[in-house]
C-alpha cells in the first residue's frame, strides 16, 4: 500500500517507548519503571497490530502478549521461541510486518536500526534521571514535530510522566 502522490506507505509505524530524561530506558534487563497507566497505554497502542523487536526486548517480555504478533530481530539463525516470528535483518522483519499498520517496541538497538521507518514516536517521558544500562537519543526536533502531550503527577512511588506524542514535522496528521 502507497501513498500514489508520494510513494511513501500511507499506514502508521508507531515507535513506542518509556524513556528518562537522561535518556534510560532500561536496567539490568527491564524496564526501570512499572507505570500502570504506561501499561495500559502500551496495550492500547499495540493491540491487534504486528509488533517488531529486538531479541533482547523479547527476553524481557514477561511471556507473549496476547492479541499482537511478535516479530524478533536477531541475528542468530538458529534462535527460536514459542510464539516468536523470527527475523534476521531489518528487511525480513518490515516484510513480516505487512503493509499494514504496525509497532516497534524496542530496544534502542532495533529503534536505531528501524528509525527511518518510523511515522510516529509514542513516548512516555519519565521526569527523573536513572540510573540504567541501555540509553537512547530523544526524537530530533528537525525531524519530529510534538502534536500531543498528556501531563501526569507522580504517584505510586513513580516519578512524574508525560504521554507524548511526534509526527515527522511538516506532514499531516494521520
Ligand atoms: N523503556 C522502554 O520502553 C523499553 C522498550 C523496549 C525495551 N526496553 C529494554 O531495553 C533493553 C533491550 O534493549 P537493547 O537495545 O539492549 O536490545 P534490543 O534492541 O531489544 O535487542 C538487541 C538485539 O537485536 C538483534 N539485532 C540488532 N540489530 C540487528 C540486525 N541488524 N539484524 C538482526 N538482528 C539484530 C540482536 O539480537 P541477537 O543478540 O539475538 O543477535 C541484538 O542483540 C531491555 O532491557 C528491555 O527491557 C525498554
Amino acid at each position: 500500500m502507497s501513498d500514489t502522490e508520494t510513494g511513501t506507505p500511507d499506514r502508521n509505524v508507531l515507535f513506542i517507548v518509556a524513556r528518562a530524561t537522561n535518556g534510560c530506558i532500561a536496567k539490568d534487563g527491564d524496564v526501570p519503571w512499572q507505570i500502570s497507566a504506561d501499561l495500559k497505554r502500551f496495550k492500547r497502542l499495540t493491540m491487534g497490530k504486528p509488533m517488531v523487536m529486538g531479541r533482547k526486548t523479547f527476553d524481557s517480555l514477561p511471556g507473549l502478549l496476547p492479541g499482537r504478533r511478535h516479530i524478533v530481530l536477531t541475528r542468530d539463525a538458529e534462535w527460536s521461541a514459542t510464539g516468536a516470528e523470527v527475523a534476521n535483518s531489518a528487511a525480513e522483519a518490515i516484510a513480516l510486518a505487512g503493509d499494514g499498520d504496525y509497532s516497534v517496541i524496542g530496544g534502542a538497538e532495533i529503534f536505531a536500526l528501524l528509525a527511518d521507518e518510523a511515522t510516529h514516536w509514542e513516548i512516555t517521558e519519565v521526569h527523573e534521571d536513572t540510573d540504567g544500562d541501555v540509553f537512547m537519543p530523544a526524537p530530533d526536533p528537525a525531524e519530529w514535530a510534538e502534536t500531543g502531550r498528556e501531563c501526569f503527577p507522580a504517584a505510586d512511588g513513580w516519578p512524574p510522566y508525560d504521554f507524548v506524542t511526534y509526527e515527522r514535522a511538516g506532514e499531516p496528521s494521520a
